[in-house]
């Protein structure tokens, strides 16, 4: 039987498929975990680390290339670059090969062969069992992946900008370079077990998207995973149907020839039951969750549980694999979905550290406590001793910056780069930050404030593309409390932008 048959899988999501989510959700009965995409060059700029303390294999990114920005790039595949650090440190990539062993699959963004090629050699270069005494003759696999993906559905304006992602479904020639990069990726991988896929978005008609799959399936691959919407459905609630009927069609046509996983059906799945339905309406044996994975990791259970149990499972798998912070929280709110009004979630809001959310979930036992106690005590507090105020703190999941908005110093202040000129025009940070915006082409900030306990100062918080800014300072006024925190962005963006 094909490895991908008869699968329920969770779903590449970047930022929330790190580690924690995946133990979680195969802990709750996932067969196989898709990793979050990463970008061909970020993983080529990493080296691997066998961290024997934790018992994984680390992708870091070396030091010297932390803050570097390539030149010949343009600025929104660099921001998108970036983004990979923000969540993750310098951490690109944790696996404990014990425990995803047959069970994880990398997913690649690249339309480079021979950049995939590299990177397949370079995974699976990785002698992980003499490392951590494993013996050979053990049954489990050699290497730390069981699979590559290509992913070619995204349809981010950073992704296709970069060309990755949808960008490879533009046009025959499009689709031509990655069946190149496939059939290389095969053919790299196959003596070696490493299964190949890709996923895809449908094309706007039927027999367009039958040609599509046919020709990809051509190339070897070992599976298919389609998500019924087109690269230009993006709108982040899915409210477009999901073509299910043409997931039937084409694993009707292609499914003894390669395994097509159905994909796109989370707004009408909320038990496992529900899955069942979805796969009668695809025709497809093999199932791959986000959204309904990321509101409840336990939906692949026969017996599903509640949200907390599901956190304080997640808590215990972040802690005990030193899973940055931010990512954590950053997981942790995405679990709440449309339920950002409840206690939980504002007290989560407001946790700085493992120790403050631990509170919240309240773990069974102290041992959490104390590991969180640990990682506190080695990150956030050595971090914050040394900190330099000129520079960012993102520990607390927002970037915090030391910035006050003087109106009478606009725009001279800190905006220590040519894009200063630029500035002159705008009467204040806020309204340059929409501009910078529409440069980047990402969406527009959303501003909100929280007060002093005495109620009578105030800090903003701006929301700009996931990533959120604010001040050390209370301000007097919550419209000069916005100010201050677009001036960190800009700040923030700008001075990313001029390195
Ligand atoms: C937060 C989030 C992050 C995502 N990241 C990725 C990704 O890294 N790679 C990818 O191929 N798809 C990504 N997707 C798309 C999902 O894998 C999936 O195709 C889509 O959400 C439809 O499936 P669903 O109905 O089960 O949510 C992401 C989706 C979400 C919600």
């Amino acid at each position: 039987m094909n490895f991908f048959e008869n699968k329920l899988i969770m779903a590449p999501m970047v930022r929330f498929g790190t580690l924690p989510s995946r133990l979680t959700a195969l802990d709750y009965g996932a067969d196989l975990v898709f990793a979050e995409e990463i970008v061909d060059r970020l993983i080529l700029k990493s080296k691997f680390v066998l961290n024997h303390k934790l018992k994984t294999i680390d992708f870091i990114v070396k030091e010297n290339e932390f803050h570097k920005v390539d030149k010949n790039s343009n600025i929104v595949e660099n921001i998108a670059y970036k983004h990979n650090f923000i969540a993750e440190n310098n951490t690109v990539f944790r696996t404990p090969p014990l425990k995803e062993n047959n069970k994880l699959i990398f997913q690649l963004g690249t339309r480079n062969i021979e950049n995939a090629i590299k990177i397949s050699q370079y995974l699976s270069g990785v002698n992980w069992k003499s490392e951590f005494n494993v013996p050979n003759d053990d049954d489990s696999s050699p290497y730390i992946i069981s699979g590559i993906d290509l992913n070619m559905g995204c349809p981010k304006d950073y992704s296709l900008k970069a060309g990755i992602g949808s960008a490879l479904l533009r046009s025959d020639t499009e689709i031509e370079l990655a069946c190149r990069i496939l059939e290389a990726l095969v053919k790299e991988n196959r003596p070696k077990d490493i299964k190949t896929s890709c996923k895809i978005r449908v094309l706007p008609t039927l027999p367009d998207t039958l040609r599509l799959c046919q020709t990809l399936q051509k190339t070897g691959i070992d599976a298919l995973t389609i998500h019924g919407r087109t690269p230009s459905e993006k709108k982040s609630d899915f409210s477009t149907p999901n073509r299910d009927h043409y997931i039937n069609e084409i694993s009707r046509l292609l499914n003894d020839s390669c395994t097509i996983i159905a994909n796109g059906g989370s707004n009408c799945i909320n038990k496992i039951l529900d899955i069942d339905y979805f796969k009668a309406e695809t025709g497809c044996n093999s199932i791959m969750l986000a959204r309904s994975a990321m509101k409840n990791l336990s939906i692949f259970s026969t017996s599903m549980v509640t949200r907390d149990e599901v956190i304080r499972k997640y808590l215990k798998y972040a802690l005990i694999y030193e899973n940055e912070f931010i990512n954590s929280k950053y997981a942790i709110q995405q679990m709440f979905y449309h339920d950002g009004k409840s206690d939980q979630f504002q007290k989560l809001l407001k946790a700085k550290n493992y120790r403050e959310m631990c509170k919240i979930w309240k773990p069974d036992t102290e041992l959490f406590i104390d590991i969180a106690d640990d990682i506190y005590s080695d990150s956030f507090e050595s971090h914050k001793n040394n900190i330099d105020v000129a520079k960012f703190d993102n520990v607390d999941g927002i970037i915090i910056m030391d910035l006050h908005y003087d109106y009478r110093e606009w725009p001279n202040m800190q905006i220590d780069n040519n894009y200063r000129l630029q500035f002159n025009k705008f009467p204040n940070p806020k309204l340059a930050l929409i501009h910078f915006c529409n440069i980047l082409n990402i969406p527009q900030p959303s501003y909100y404030s929280i007060s002093s306990p005495d109620n009578r100062t105030f800090k903003g918080i701006v929301d700009i593309k996931d990533l959120q800014f604010s001040t050390y300072k209370w301000e007097k006024s919550k419209k000069i409390a916005e100010q201050s925190s677009a001036l960190c962005a800009i700040k923030y963006i700008s001075k990313f932008l001029s390195l």
